[in-house]
């Protein structure tokens, strides 16, 4: 819009004047000199634009007053939403309206009781489209405020990554929108997830990465990245955007630490030093403005040149001017103290620090950077992948924002799919951010720090029409969009969501995670995480214990205790002696009373809770690695056969690895996992290339490699991988597969394939595309004809596997999925689930009889595991049970990699207040069979 006001008498005919002069003149603004006196001919644009550098940026007043949004599209219906129960993100993130809202011109019309005989609403007079939210949540839509969407777009295909420019470490002039891919197809699968909004950030390379932009994640009719972005900067087009424009927030992306430094083989010294001199030269270039400025204003025109503009450092001068919004990728304290000390030195306002690992432990130092205190933006659980992340920690958020810090999370998509940006926030909250925080921190917020926050984030009159109509309460897990409004648009014909029941229509219970916070501050992010040792002689007494789930030879068994025959409830008693439960049920009938009168007994009440088997991770380098991106931490790479040449005193070619030869305990993501419930993990050697080796089962407790039931089973099966990229093509790869399997590989190699031959261990094949796979079962049953045997064959990641559902069932072959993201073109065709799809993947290949296990790929991911589980049961509204759920990342993933133990050896896992993988539950305790004793999670901590 059009701001004449400062101007005041500018004729129309001056203006068009002054632009066609501008278009000629690219960096600089010309001096027309006049025959008299020093005064040019184009003094009052000059004016005008020396003006315009003491503006303030932001939205005009009248922003709230528009009567159709700049985003509107044509033919867009009007909608009344009748009967909502509205979070609005007004009063700090706590108002909830019962309520309708009305759509129109891409804008919120009203908020609050709308009678449909009002006058405003019979002015429709039947245009409106009426959606009945029979009560569902409704929430403005979702904000994230760190995404590489459409700069590394799914699937990435070579020379399309355009996150990071390798030209230099300082590039404020680079603009991410110069790389927005349009066909991106995370765009409506993150939209899916309910994400309205994006901020698009250039990597994390340059110290300087150059501007971001915010985006709307939906399609528009012109189909082109410009129309795309939210009140984008006029500079997008313009190198003097008309000065009576109302200013517009810019954004711009820093980095400090290891992966600038890394990439521009620099020191944190040297990447330091280069944004000093950036700041610098900007501060050079803004002080030649302002010098210059100052006399035009003072009508002193005598010896002025041009007006002193520098396009590339434009952008950095406005970052001066207070004008840009700074995201700053920063983890350790020592980066952030060097970024806090830039602030002040040239005085600009950091936006928010992102990913900023170590900023709970340094809050002080964040607040003491210039001007607002950033806000700071994070992963729930996602940490340790490198030194600066060692320290994350899951009570980052709530830490923070008892110290007055707001807090936001983020995607960093495709880093994580930002889908599922809910979820963050809903991990956030069970581990102790306030609801209202932990909601606001997504969308509120997140839309106020990227400078959206007078138009996105809220529920309010003259707001975008971004809204997410949701199946359940937004902090419930597995929360799905039954309806996305973008700009007034719907962006689903039809959803698939089944309806959930009134308890997740709730707020969910979270249990309390004081003690835990507060030890991961006294230990500086590192608290012990080694559970404490339990005397062998003891009797643990479980109290209050709702179900018991529990192994048997055919699988797993559960067994409700919580129903007396009257039909009164009363909760059961379950009694461990040495690591086995000797009496689950009735409390008189276990003999509870006799037992409370010994000494030597931990009585532990679980609320209602229950105990189900530990879970078992696969997929990530667990137990090889510390510090995945820290050589010296790490087992590292193996050789390939297929690509490398491997020393002729391994056997060469021949050689085959064991990832437990590799094995190193103790790392602080096997101790996660364990304390959320994964008592053991299954993992095979690390490798880049065709041939993976022999995996490996192991305790995710033990300390060390001799400690009794340390390693479960050393050997499980024989694992490789058949891939589309950097190796030998994909028909090489199966034609050596198949000359292993035909038994014409000599030495260790040809030993385990014989094994894998005669139907003794699984063959572990991660495959992606439907057709590799489907080549894998032909090659399975060509040389099952050969040896009148089964082969075992266990599929793994597995993005396409849905599409040949039958054919895998028939074959039977088991499938251990990751969760799906079309990452590369051999796994674009996912089955992405509900709202999108009824069934989800999980649940398409179960209904086949597929026997089916989850995984993971990063080793932070283990900890996990119950919230993967629960939320697939979530997801399939029912149709799976809990024992088929818990099998999905127990049971069924040790048999389909080759586990064979006793079922009576399997560790227990009791949670307090809820079933595992609920919002409502805590791990706190582990039984082991094998060591005869019970963890009890909670002491000391
Ligand atoms: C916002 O809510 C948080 C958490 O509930 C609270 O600690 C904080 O004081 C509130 N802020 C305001 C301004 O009310
Ligand atoms: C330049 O971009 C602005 C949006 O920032 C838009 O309104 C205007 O139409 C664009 N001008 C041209 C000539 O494309
Ligand atoms: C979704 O799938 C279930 C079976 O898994 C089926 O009963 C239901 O009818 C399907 N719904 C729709 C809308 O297709």
């Amino acid at each position: 819009m059009l701001k004449l006001g400062l101007l005041g008498g500018l004729s129309v005919i001056a203006l068009f004047f002054f632009y066609s002069q501008l278009g000629d003149n690219f960096g600089v603004i010309p001096f027309h000199h006049r025959h008299h006196k020093h005064k040019p001919k184009n003094a009052r644009e000059i004016v005008a634009h020396c003006k315009q550098l003491q503006t303030r940026v932001g939205p005009t007043d009248d922003i709230l007053r528009r009567s159709v949004s700049d985003r509107f599209e044509e033919g867009t219906k009007p909608v009344l939403i009748k009967r909502a129960k509205i979070w609005t993100g007004r009063k700090n993130g706590t108002e909830i309206i019962d309520g309708d809202i009305l759509l129109d011109k891409g804008l919120i019309k009203s908020v609050g009781h709308l009678d449909v005989a009002s006058d405003l609403v019979s002015s429709y007079r039947g245009r409106l489209q009426v959606v009945d939210a029979k009560g569902a949540w409704i929430t403005p839509g979702i904000v994230d405020i760190h995404s590489h969407i459409g700069n590394a777009p799914s699937p990435i295909l070579s020379g399309a990554d355009d996150v990071d420019s390798t030209k230099g470490t300082i590039e404020p002039w680079l603009r991410s929108l110069d790389g927005l891919n349009t066909h991106d197809e995370s765009y409506p699968l993150s939209i899916s997830g309910g994400v309205t909004t994006a901020l698009v950030l250039p990597g994390s390379e340059n110290a300087i990465g150059g501007q971001a932009y915010v985006i709307k994640l939906r399609e528009t009719s012109e189909r082109s990245p410009s129309s795309m972005l939210l009140e984008p900067p006029y500079h997008i087009n313009s190198s003097f955007p008309n000065p009576n424009l109302p200013r517009r927030w810019r954004h711009m992306k820093h980095a400090c630490g290891e992966t600038p430094s890394a990439a521009h083989s620099a020191t944190r010294m040297d990447t330091t030093w280069a944004f000093r001199e950036a700041y610098n030269q900007a501060k050079k270039a803004k002080d030649d403005q302002d010098s210059f400025c100052s006399q035009v204003l003072a009508d002193n025109w005598k010896g002025l040149g041009d007006f002193p503009e520098a396009l590339q450092w434009e952008a950095l001068v406005d970052v001066l001017r207070g004008r840009v919004k700074v995201n700053v990728h920063c983890y350790e304290s020592v980066d952030l103290d060097a970024l806090v000390r830039l602030s002040n030195e040239f005085k600009f306002p950091i936006a928010a620090f992102h990913h900023a690992s170590e900023a709970y432990l340094v809050p002080d130092l964040v607040k003491s950077s210039y001007g607002k205190t950033p806000a700071v933006a994070l992963f729930a659980t996602g940490g340790r992948y490198k030194r600066e992340a060692y320290r994350a920690s899951e009570f980052a958020p709530r830490i923070l924002a008892q110290h007055g810090i707001t807090v936001l999370m983020k995607s960093d998509h495709p880093l994580l799919d930002s889908r599922h940006l809910l979820y963050e926030a809903q991990q956030a909250f069970y581990y102790g951010l306030p609801y209202n925080l932990a909601l606001a921190s997504v969308i509120t917020n997140s839309a106020e720090v990227m400078g959206m926050g007078h138009r996105i984030g809220y529920v309010k009159e003259g707001y975008d029409a971004d809204l997410v109509i949701w199946d359940s309460h937004p902090l419930a897990l597995g929360a799905t969009p039954k309806q996305v409004f973008i700009d007034g648009i719907p962006q689903f014909g039809h959803a698939f969501v089944t309806e959930k029941p009134d308890n997740f229509q709730k707020l969910p219970r979270v249990p309390n995670f004081g003690k835990e916070a507060d030890r991961t501050v006294q230990y500086e992010g590192l608290p012990p995480l080694e559970p404490p040792k339990t005397p062998l002689e003891k009797v643990t007494v479980f109290l209050n214990v709702k179900s018991v789930v529990q192994p048997n030879k055919e699988g797993l068994a559960s067994k409700e205790l919580h129903t007396s025959p009257d039909g009164t409830t009363s909760p059961g008693i379950v009694i461990i002696e040495r690591g086995k439960v000797v009496c689950a049920g009735d409390p008189a009938v276990c003999g509870l009373d006799g037992l409370r009168q010994r000494t030597n007994v931990d009585v532990v009440d679980l609320e209602g809770g229950s105990i189900v088997p530990g879970l078992t991770t696969y997929g990530s380098p667990v137990g090889l690695e510390e510090i995945n991106q820290e050589p010296s931490t790490n087992d590292g790479t193996i050789l390939d056969p297929l690509t490398d040449s491997i020393p002729a005193l391994l056997g060469g070619d021949t050689a085959i690895i064991r990832a437990s030869d590799g094995l190193e305990f103790g790392s602080r993501d096997a101790l996660l996992a364990y304390r959320f419930g994964v008592t053991s993990a299954i993992t095979a050697p690390k490798s880049p290339g065709f041939l993976g080796g022999l995996g490996v089962h192991f305790s995710t407790r033990a300390s060390h490699r001799l400690d009794e039931g340390a390693v479960i089973q050393d050997i499980t099966a024989v694992h490789v991988a058949v891939r589309h990229f950097g190796k030998p093509s994909v028909s090489t790869q199966i034609a050596a597969l198949r000359r292993l399997l035909q038994g014409k590989v000599e030495g260790a190699m040809g030993h385990y394939f014989g094994k894998v031959r005669s139907g003794e261990i699984p063959l572990v094949v991660e495959a992606h595309s439907a057709d590799i796979i489907a080549t894998l079962i032909i090659l399975k049953k060509e040389i099952e004809v050969d040896t009148r045997r089964a082969i075992k064959l266990t599929i793994t990641g597995a993005s396409e596997a849905h599409l040949i559902a039958t054919e895998i069932a028939e074959a039977g072959v088991g499938v251990i999925l990751t969760p799906p993201i079309p990452m590369l073109w051999e796994d674009r065709r996912i089955l992405p689930g509900p709202p999108l799809t009824n069934q989800s993947a999980i649940e398409a290949l179960l209904s086949h009889g597929v026997v089916l296990g989850i995984g993971c790929q990063q080793i932070w991911q283990a900890r996990n595991l119950a919230f993967n589980v629960a939320w697939a049961a979530i997801e399939a509204g029912g149709r799976i049970s809990k024992e088929q759920a818990i099998a999905l990342g127990s049971w069924n993933v040790e048999r389909l990699l080759g586990v064979e133990r006793d079922p009576d050896f399997l560790e227990l896992v009791a949670t307090r207040g809820g079933d595992l993988g609920d919002f409502g539950a805590k791990v706190v305790a582990v039984v082991s069979p094998t060591r005869q004793e019970v963890d009890l999670l909670e002491e000391g901590a």
